[in-house]
C-alpha cells in the first residue's frame, strides 16, 4: 500500500478546530489536501475556513456535535454527499467532563464523543475510504490509556464517575478499537488504521471544562521539565500517521514518541476487543458484524 497523496485527497478531521487537530488540518492542507473539518465551533471553523494563507489545498468546515447517534449519522450523510472520495479519515475529537454528563441518547458523554462516535462515524464511511484507497484511519489515543480497565458493566461509569478515570477508560476504548478494526480489516481493502498518543499537551482546551482540582494539577504538571509536549509536536505526531509511507503498510500500531509502542495488555486482548465491538454496535445500532 503506498501513501495517500496530497494533492487532490480527502482528509476529514474530527476535532479540527482547536489544539493539535486545527495543526494537523493546516499541515495537511498545505500539503494540498481538501480537509473537511469537523467541530462544534462555528467560529473557530469559519476563522479556519477563511485563513487560507500558504495552504495549496483548502480546508472546510462541518459543524457538528458527534455527542449523538443521529448528528454522527447526518455528518457521515453530508460528507458522503460533498466529497467523491475520502483518504484519511482522523478521529481527534476528544473531551474531558468534570461531572457525569448523559447525552440525548443517554450516553455517559465521554464514551459517546471519544469512543461511540468515531466507532459510528468508521461504520459509516468505511465503503467511501475503501473505495479511495490505499486510505488511512488515524485515531488520537492517550498513554492515559495505561490506567483504565474497560468495565463492561458499567462502561457509562453510573456506579461512580471519576472525569479522569472516564477519560481513560475512552482512550483505552479508542486503542482495542483500532486495534480489532485493523484485524478486520483484510489487507486487499487497502485501509490501514493506527493510533496515536500526541504526548502531555497542557497548552490545549481539552481539560476546560475540568474541574477547577484537575486545571490546576495539569498546569502544575506541565511545569515539570521534560512532561510536556508542544502542540507543533503532538501535531507532528499525528501528520506522521497520515504522511508516513510506513503506515500505509502497517497497521493495528499504537504510536508514541519513541514511535510504535505496546499498549496495555487489555488494549490488545482479543476478547476484550470482541466484547468491545459488539456493545458498541448494540449501542449505536449496527450489526456488529462488519467491516
Ligand atoms: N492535550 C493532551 O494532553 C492530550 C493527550 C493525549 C491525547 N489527547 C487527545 O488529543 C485529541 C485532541 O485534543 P486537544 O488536546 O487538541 O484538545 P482541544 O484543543 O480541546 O481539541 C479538542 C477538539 O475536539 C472537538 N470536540 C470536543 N467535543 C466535541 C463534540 N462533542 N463534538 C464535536 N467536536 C468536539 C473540539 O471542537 P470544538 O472546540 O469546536 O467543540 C476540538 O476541536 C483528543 O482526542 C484528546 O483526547 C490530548
Amino acid at each position: 500500500m503506498s501513501m495517500p497523496e496530497g494533492t487532490g485527497s480527502v482528509a476529514v478531521v474530527t476535532g479540527g478546530t482547536s489544539g493539535i487537530g486545527r495543526l494537523l488540518a493546516r499541515d495537511l492542507a498545505a500539503d494540498g489536501m481538501t480537509v473537511a473539518v469537523v467541530g462544534r465551533s462555528e467560529t473557530r471553523g469559519a476563522a479556519l475556513v477563511s485563513d487560507t494563507e500558504g495552504l495549496e489545498g483548502a480546508i472546510r468546515f462541518h459543524r457538528t456535535d458527534l455527542s449523538t447517534r443521529n448528528a454522527v449519522r447526518s455528518l457521515a450523510r453530508e460528507l458522503l454527499t460533498t466529497y467523491d472520495r475520502i483518504d484519511v479519515l482522523v478521529h481527534n475529537a476528544g473531551c474531558s467532563s468534570s461531572r457525569r454528563v448523559e447525552t440525548e441518547d443517554g450516553f455517559e458523554l465521554t464514551l459517546a464523543v471519544n469512543h461511540l462516535a468515531p466507532y459510528l462515524l468508521t461504520h459509516e464511511l468505511l465503503d467511501r475510504l475503501v473505495a479511495s484507497a490505499p486510505a488511512r484511519i488515524v485515531v488520537t489515543a492517550s498513554g492515559i490509556h495505561t490506567r483504565a480497565s474497560l468495565e463492561f458493566d458499567d462502561l457509562g461509569c453510573e456506579r461512580e464517575y471519576d472525569a479522569l478515570d472516564a477519560y481513560a477508560r475512552s482512550k483505552l476504548a479508542n486503542i482495542a478499537f483500532t486495534v480489532e478494526l485493523a484485524d478486520r480489516l483484510p489487507t486487499e481493502s487497502g485501509v490501514t488504521a493506527n493510533c496515536v498518543h500526541p504526548g502531555f499537551i497542557p497548552s490545549t482546551n481539552l481539560f476546560r471544562d475540568s474541574s477547577l482540582r484537575t486545571r490546576l494539577l495539569i498546569r502544575a504538571a506541565a511545569l515539570v521539565p521534560g512532561v510536556g509536549t508542544t502542540e507543533r509536536e503532538g501535531a507532528e505526531r499525528l501528520r506522521s500517521l497520515v504522511m508516513d509511507p510506513m503506515y500505509g503498510d502497517r497497521t493495528g500500531e499504537y504510536v508514541t514518541g519513541d514511535g510504535p509502542t505496546a499498549p496495555s495488555a487489555e488494549a490488545t486482548d482479543p476478547a476484550v476487543r470482541e466484547m468491545l465491538w459488539n456493545v458498541s454496535a448494540d449501542l449505536v445500532g449496527v450489526d456488529p458484524d462488519w467491516p
